[in-house]
């Protein structure tokens, strides 16, 4: 009984997150860089307003974020010293491809990423590599409209091909678009997406949802074709919906809800579009276009496993009025009277990982990934910069039990388990340094002041423990 062997346990970063240094090595602008702190945050994200550059009045955390473009030799020697076995990171588009549309790629990027990989094997953790995560190169938004335009499967398949040819040997594990469904809920975060007065956003964000699909279905091909040895995965923003009553209605609503995200990875790990989504378009007359081949090419590359961040659980309803609702997550949700909340009002629930895996067990049949999980929370460190998080070693291990059990007794196969955050960055959501995750505390904080020191958290401690045992050991 246990984990196996080869259980992957680590931590995960974004590039967009933790690097900074946007304009350095011939890197050119992306999406996420010229996302505020601040109310503009959310419209931007929503694509309801536009911010295709700088200006003088918001404050863009992604600039510098934890400068890891700088310091990464530094967190990979930390994250060796937890005993990582996987890291799970991802490359910035437009360091690779600074315009998107290039016909070569910057060799100052790709170097930089090699780097990366050869010194992480050198401590034997293995990369999960995210290809796109929530990074869209901004001259591709401002020429060709992003992914609304089926151009940009040519580009993303083109930045595909390089880094996988690139990186063989040195990758394995690969995941193509992070958090697919988030497309539908910040089209400007997932899909680089801003709105006209009057359009049916519903049509662009589908439309763009399918390009997305078949770039990603074309990538998988590619690293299969490029290393038969390579395992690439799905990525989805998970946490199953319950209906807040037994009431019939509740129920459909929650397979309703739960549908608007699997119908993404229904596609990459089945190959074809369910017929739920194909009722939904001709119902609501939303006019995909497809080409002849594209269902083809769909069937012929599903995905070899299912990722899935989990924090939280939802709760709906067929009549959402009647009750009060969390604030603080991009997805909405009725508040759960039997779940405690965390300071950002996201729902603290590890049983409902356990079922979101079963759930997903039984849908899928292929291994699954847990990428991203953690706590945001504010961490308040002593004089010398030591944080007691209890709290987050508390959360931690409730989840780590879920998923123990979900494989122990449940039967589901996990291929691994990588925690969000493992050093504090940037919060995606808000674009906050205090919304900390991590193992190791990061001097910075929200107007971007601080040495950006590296502290190890009392969690850093405990983590590695928990790695060292195979999560035999989950004490403090
Ligand atoms: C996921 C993303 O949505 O959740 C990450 O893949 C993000 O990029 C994480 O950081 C946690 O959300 P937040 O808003 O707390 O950073």
């Amino acid at each position: 009984m246990g984990l196996s062997k080869g259980f992957l346990w680590g931590g995960a970063t974004a590039a967009n997150q933790s690097e900074g240094g946007v304009l350095e090595g011939g890197r050119k602008l992306a999406n996420v860089d010229v996302l505020p702190t601040g109310p503009d945050r959310k419209k931007i994200a929503a694509g309801n307003m536009k911010m295709s550059e700088w200006d003088e009045q918001h404050y863009y955390p992604a600039k510098e974020a934890i400068d890891m473009y700088h310091r990464y030799m530094e967190d990979i020697q930390l994250f060796a010293e937890m005993g990582f076995k996987v890291y799970r990171m991802s490359l910035s588009w437009s360091r690779i491809y600074p315009n998107g549309d290039d016909l070569e790629p910057n060799e100052e990027g790709l170097l930089f990423y090699e780097k990366i990989f050869k010194e992480l094997k050198k401590h034997n953790i293995e990369p999960l590599v995210t290809i796109a995560h929530f990074d869209i190169p901004l001259h591709l938004i401002k020429t060709y409209d992003s992914w609304r335009n089926r151009q940009m499967i040519t580009f993303y398949t083109r930045y595909a091909e390089t880094v996988i040819r690139r990186y063989k040997g040195l990758v394995h594990y690969w995941l193509t678009i992070n958090e697919i469904n988030i497309l539908l809920h910040q089209p400007f975060i997932g899909g680089g997406l801003v709105f006209e007065e009057g359009e049916n956003r519903e049509e662009v964000k589908y439309q763009a949802a399918h390009h997305q699909l078949v770039a990603s279905a074309l990538a998988t091909k590619l690293a299969h074709d490029i290393d038969p040895t390579n395992q690439v995965g799905c990525m989805l923003a998970g946490g199953n919906s319950y209906p807040y009553t037994c009431r019939p209605e509740d129920y459909q609503e929650a397979i309703k809800r739960d549908r608007e995200g699997y119908f993404f990875i229904d596609v990459q790990a089945r190959g074809k579009y369910p017929n739920y989504a194909l009722k939904k378009f001709e119902r609501e007359g939303l006019t995909i276009m497809m080409e002849d081949d594209d269902h083809e090419i769909l069937d012929s590359a599903p995905v070899d496993f299912v990722s899935f961040s989990y924090y939280s659980s939802r709760t709906v309803s067929a009549h959402p009025e009647d009750y009060e609702h969390t604030t603080g997550n991009v997805f909405g949700t009725i508040k759960n009277p039997h779940l405690p909340s965390t300071e950002w009002g996201w729902q603290v629930d590890p049983l409902g990982l356990r079922n979101s895996l079963n759930q997903m067990y039984d849908r899928y049949q292929k291994p699954l990934f847990i990428v991203e999980n953690g706590l945001g929370a504010v961490d308040v460190p002593d004089e010398n910069g030591y944080v007691n998080d209890e709290y987050r070693i508390d959360y931690l291990r409730q989840h780590i039990q879920a998923f123990k059990d979900a494989v122990e007794i449940d039967g589901i196969e996990l291929l691994g388990y990588t925690t969000w955050g493992c050093v504090d960055l940037i919060a995606a959501s808000t674009g906050q340094m205090s919304k900390r995750y991590g193992f190791v505390y990061v001097d910075r904080d929200d107007e971007g002041n601080g040495t950006l020191e590296r502290f190890k958290k009392k969690s850093f401690y405990w983590y590695q423990q928990v790695i060292e045992t195979n999560g035999e050991d989950l004490s403090s």
